[in-house]
Parts: structure tokens; sequence; C-alpha cells
């Protein structure tokens, strides 16, 4: 099992790319099943989300072809598909369900593995089952999965207006997805609005789907016969781009960030700029400057839906306020159990309290490294950021989570001056 040896201390200079988006790339994956013409995705990173993607693709049937430019393939689903997703491949990665909107929407049918929870949460796909029963799938759930078809003599979903009970970020897409093959027109009242959403909606759009209103609270999709293949290139990872963001916060230096989009981060950015960081707009990306954690004051913030501050990033943002000046209060309203990253945050020295969704913390002077262990990709990113300004040697076990979704991470921090290597 690999494991990250990291020294800390060392201020971080230098300029690295940013991969494309992991929450972008797994959907778009999932569009190229709406249609039988090859699909070519560019800019895709290399995560083993992204590979385990490509095994359930490839289980169905789908073909894929690899093609030597930056992170890219092409793919092209046959009409003569096996449209099921079975549990040993779903179970590793819930985005799995991804596949159940284009499958009904196309095929009429699909058999999808229920995910099954994770570390950060019970994860239920309920509302995915809804909106597209409301859409006029007649889905039963049984032995673990979920089994879809269309009703008797019906061979297309039907456009409905969905209100999910909560923002749903892949459930959004899924209904996306669907609705572009549907009969009529389809509403997503409550949608949700990550730059992925957008990112997913311009690929649809190129391959021929009628939606508007990609990136707000409302989405609405004319649904059409058939749609054709397309090229995409996979908009930048702001959760990346926002991981180092806090890394160079919190180690000191000078960093710029290519292809990074300020825009898709106002949140993080304005906490990080409130805590003493610079952050700026280059024609590059972004490039970030701080003098170090000692120098900057804690932020209090709470998660919320995009545009709120992302609940991807708090684990990382609360590495950084475990160094900074002051004390700050974290609140995770999204997931139920996302503060796995503290008890190991603790064993590096830093001055932790949970109170249920709220976690106080209280700057320390130092951390001191020791052994601690990923137990979720997002609190892998954490340790790795704590490890950066921990005094001496820390060294991070199960980084297969981070591998999950950071595109050769360690070799992006060594580039920048780091002290870290892989080891088995
Ligand atoms: C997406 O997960 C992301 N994953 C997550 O990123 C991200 O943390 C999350 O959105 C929130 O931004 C991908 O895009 C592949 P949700 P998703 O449906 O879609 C509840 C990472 O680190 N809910 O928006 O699964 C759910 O339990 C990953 O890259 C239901 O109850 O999240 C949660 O409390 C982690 N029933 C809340 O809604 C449902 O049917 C938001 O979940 C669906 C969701």
């Amino acid at each position: 099992m690999d494991k990250l040896r990291i020294v800390g201390g060392r201020p971080l200079h230098g300029s690295i790319a940013v991969s494309g988006a992991k929450n972008a790339a797994l959907p778009e994956l999932c569009a190229a099943l709406l249609t039988a013409e090859p699909v070519e995705l560019r800019n895709v990173p290399r995560l083993r989300d992204v590979a385990t993607m490509r095994k359930l693709l490839d289980n169905m049937g789908v073909q894929a072809e690899t093609h030597g430019e930056r992170g890219g393939f092409t793919l092209q689903a046959p009409t003569s598909l096996l449209p099921e997703a079975p549990y040993d491949l779903v179970k590793t990665m819930r985005a799995s369900v991804l596949v159940l909107g284009p499958l009904l929407a196309r095929f009429g049918r699909a058999k999808v593995s229920l995910p099954g929870g994770c570390a950060i949460g019970s994860r239920p796909v309920d509302q995915h089952i809804k909106g597209l029963q409301a859409m006029g799938a007649e889905i039963v759930v049984e032995h673990g999965y979920m089994v879809a078809q269309l009703p008797a003599g019906q061979t297309r979903l039907k456009g409905a207006r969905i209100t999910t009970d909560m923002v749903t970020v892949t459930g959004t897409e899924n209904f996306m997805m669907a609705a572009t093959l549907a009969d009529g027109e389809t509403i997503l009242e409550n949608a949700a609005q990550e730059p992925e959403i957008t990112d997913l909606a311009e690929m649809l759009i190129k391959m021929g789907a009628r939606i508007e209103g990609h990136g707000t609270s409302r989405i609405r999709i004319q649904g059409v016969e058939r749609l054709h293949g397309c090229e995409h290139a996979v908009v930048a990872d702001r959760i990346e781009a926002g991981t180092f963001l806090c890394a160079v916060a919190a180690t000191g230096g000078d960093v710029t960030l290519q292809h990074a989009r300020g825009d898709h981060l106002d949140a993080v950015i304005d906490k990080l700029r409130d805590a003493g960081v610079t952050v700026e707009d280059v024609t590059e990306g972004l490039r970030v400057v701080s003098s170090g954690a000692a120098a900057l004051k804690a932020q209090t913030f709470r998660t919320t839906e995009y545009p709120g501050f992302p609940t991807d990033m708090q684990a990382q943002f609360m590495a950084l306020n475990a160094v900074a000046h002051g004390a700050s209060t974290v609140t995770e309203t999204i997931f139920e159990n996302r503060f796995m990253h503290v008890q190991e945050l603790q064993r590096l020295g830093a001055s932790i309290r949970i109170d249920g969704r709220v976690a106080v913390v209280e700057g320390v002077p130092r951390l001191s490294g020791a052994t601690v262990m990923a137990t979720d990709l997002r609190a892998s990113a954490s340790l790795v950021i704590a490890g950066l300004v921990a005094e001496g040697e820390t060294v991070v076990d199960r980084i297969y989570h981070l591998d999950r979704g950071y595109d050769q991470m360690e070799l992006k921090l060594r580039a920048l001056g780091a002290d870290i290597e892989r080891i088995q």
C-alpha cells in the first residue's frame, strides 16, 4: 500500500499545471453513452476514479481508444451494449450512478448496483430514483440493484418538472443527461450550479442537446431525437487548484497555477484573501503568494452548495486554519461525517474540537510530523498540507484515497520544491 513521506518546512515556488476536473470528467465519460457516434474527450485527468469509470463503460461494451496527447481518448457506445453496472465496480465509486440517466435515455433500460455508503456519509441515491421516475422510468430496487425500464410500449422517457428534496450535483447531472433524449421539456427547479454542471451542459450542447439555464438553479432541457458525437476538453479542476492555493498559503511561497480559474473559486479565494494571502488572476491562471501560516489569520466558514464555500475544500482549509493565528469554526452542512481528517490532524498537534457539524479550531504555532492515515479523498489532501508545514517527517498512509482524485500530486509538489516522495 503506497504512502507519502513528507519533510515539512519548505516554502513552495514555481509553476504547475492544474489537471482536468474529476467531477466533470466522470459525468462526461457517461455522456458518451448517449450516442452511437465517437466522442472525443481531452484534458482528462489521470485518476483512479477515471480508470474505474472507464472499466465500467468497457464492461458494458463501450469501445475506447487512447490517444497520446494530454490525457485524451475517444469513446464509442455501440447500440448492442450491455446496460449494466455491477456491484464490484460501483462499490468503489459512487459516481457510477451517473450511468443510470444516459442508459435509460438511450436504451430504455438499466441495471445499476446501489453504490453503498462511503467514509463521508451514507450518500443515498433516492433523489436520482425519484427524478427519473418523474420522467416515466419504472425503477425497482432488488438484491442491491436499481433495475430500471420504460413502461411497456414506451420508447422514450418523457420530460418532467423535477424538484429534489435537496440540491444534488450528480442528481442534476443524471437528470440533465436523461432529459436530452426525452420526449418534451424537462425543468430542473433546484438544480446544482457547480462549474462541472456547466461544463457537462456545454458538452451535451455540442452533441446536439437543447439546454439553457445551466449554471443557475433552474435548468430547462428540450428533448431531441438523437445526439451526435463531439470533441470536448474537460474544464480545469477547481478543487485541485483550491488545494494547491491552501498548500502555498500554509507553507509560504509564490506559485502560479496554470489553467486555474478564479471565477470558479470565489468563496475560497475570498477567505484566503481575508486570511492575508495574495491571490491574483494572471494570464496563465492564478498566482498565489504567502509568507506562511504564521502571518495568516484563521478564517471561520461553513460549507454550502455552489457558489458557496465547497465541501470538497473543507478539510484542506481546516489544515490551514490549524496553523494560522486565532480561533475559527468550520461548519460542514452537506455531509454528515466529513470530519474524519480531524483526529489525524490532532496526531500532528492540531488543536480541534468537534461539536456535531461544527469543528472549533485553535491555531497552533507549529505541528510536529507523525504517521497519519488517509480516510477519504479530501482528508488525504488535508494531511498532505499539514505534513508540508509540520516539523520533521510525516508519513501519510493509505494514499490510494488521494490517487482517486489527484493527478500525481506529489510530483507537482516536488516540482515546487517540497520534500515529498511516494514510498511503497
Ligand atoms: C458530488 O457528489 C461530488 N462528486 C462530491 O465530490 C461533492 O462533495 C458533492 O457533489 C457535493 O458538492 C462528484 O461530482 C462525482 P450530492 P454527490 O448528491 O453528487 C444528499 C469529491 O471529493 N443526497 O450533491 O454524490 C447527500 O447525501 C466528491 O470529489 C441524498 O440524500 O453529492 C448529501 O448529503 C466527494 N439523496 C447531499 O445530498 C440523493 O439521492 C449532497 O449530495 C443524493 C444526494
